[in-house]
């Protein structure tokens, strides 16, 4: 019985020491090197190759390593096992603290101020006036981002799939989407992806918006048409675009969005899973799997996250 670490181009040194100290009488595996394939019943995977998780006929069940099953759902192929995800307070706090750290930078204008001040510059303005905020997808990250910009004084809705009831929160449901983003002054992505998600920020999407919108994409890249985007900023119906993720990551030295004035890049670091909490959550899990017990925050396949 072993376990399988499906995670490539990362150094695992740490995380294989926290998984022996965690489970020491237990074999940790690193693809490719898979010396028994056979032995092998749980696979932790984060961006998984093509192909990567068929060999393992005794696989029983499949943990990403990160909040998003994406990566590990976009194959065909996959062992028919439970899939299941990180869910970490910690993560959907920095996410939180992210959201609300650019829309403060923008609404107090910290970009122009850096600039102005490499050219020793003093022209002060008053902040940018716009207090909506609209989240897409409510779930643990979205909920958490509501409830942050809430306290914070900014006038919160949640759109999502299901509709919810959030405390504070205009909340919208699917059929709603133009009611929950025609007035916002920020729209923030926060949406799994999915089949139904993919290029669902798009031309159509965006002329529903309000001109001079600022869009935050924290969830993945593939949500945001990434030309109709860029179409939107050049007439100034978006704003401004603040994207932490991208079709193509490490986004391309040659891609528009790195040259772009109105648009702010960081590089797919706005929740970056914590390798003690993912370690504890991957190692309850197997134990769990090991005695039959039901496994924490398994995804449902069907619908993708
Ligand atoms: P989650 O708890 O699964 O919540 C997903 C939300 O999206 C739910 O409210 C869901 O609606 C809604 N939704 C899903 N499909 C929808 C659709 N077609 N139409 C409308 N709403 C839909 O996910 P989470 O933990 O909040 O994480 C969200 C995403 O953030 C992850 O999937 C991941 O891709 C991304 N992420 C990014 C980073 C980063 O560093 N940039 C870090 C962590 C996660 P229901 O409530 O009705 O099911
Ligand atoms: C990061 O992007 C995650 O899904 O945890």
């Amino acid at each position: 019985m072993s376990i399988l670490l499906v995670i490539p181009n990362r150094n695992l040194d740490k995380l294989i020491a926290k998984f022996q100290n965690l489970l020491p009488n237990t074999t940790i595996e690193v693809w490719p090197n898979v010396k028994e394939p056979q032995e092998v019943e749980y696979i932790v995977a984060w961006q998984p190759p093509k192909g990567s998780l068929a060999p393992y006929t005794n696989c029983k069940a499949i943990a990403s390593f990160g909040a998003g099953v994406d990566s590990i759902l976009q194959y065909d192929g996959l062992p028919d096992v439970p899939i299941t995800r990180i869910v970490d307070e910690n993560l959907a706090k920095d996410m939180s603290r992210y959201v609300l750290t650019h829309i403060l930078a923008y609404q107090h204008r910290l970009e122009t101020y850096f600039k102005q001040q490499i050219k020793r510059e003093w022209k002060p303005k008053r902040a940018r006036a716009g207090n909506k905020v609209t989240i897409l997808g409510a779930g643990q990250l979205g909920s958490a981002c509501a409830n942050l910009l809430h306290l914070n004084g900014f006038d919160v809705s949640v759109w999502s799939r299901t509709k919810k009831s959030l405390a504070n929160v205009n909340c919208y449901g699917s059929d709603q989407l133009t009611d929950a983003i025609q007035d916002a002054d920020y729209i923030v992505c926060l949406l799994p992806a999915t089949k139904e998600t993919t290029h669902f920020i798009n031309h159509d999407f965006l002329a529903k918006a309000k001109e001079g919108v600022v869009l935050i994409n924290v969830a993945r890249g593939n949500i945001v048409e990434e030309q109709s985007l860029l179409k939107a900023l050049s007439i100034n119906h978006v704003a401004h675009a603040i994207l932490d993720v991208f079709s193509v990551e490490p986004l391309p030295k040659s891609h528009a969005f790195w040259q772009h004035a109105c648009v702010t890049i960081t590089p797919h670091c706005s929740a970056l899973s914590n390798v003690d909490t993912v370690t504890q959550q991957l190692c309850e899990n197997y134990l769990r799997l090991m005695q039959n017990q039901p496994l924490l925050n398994v995804v449902n396949k069907d619908l993708g996250y």
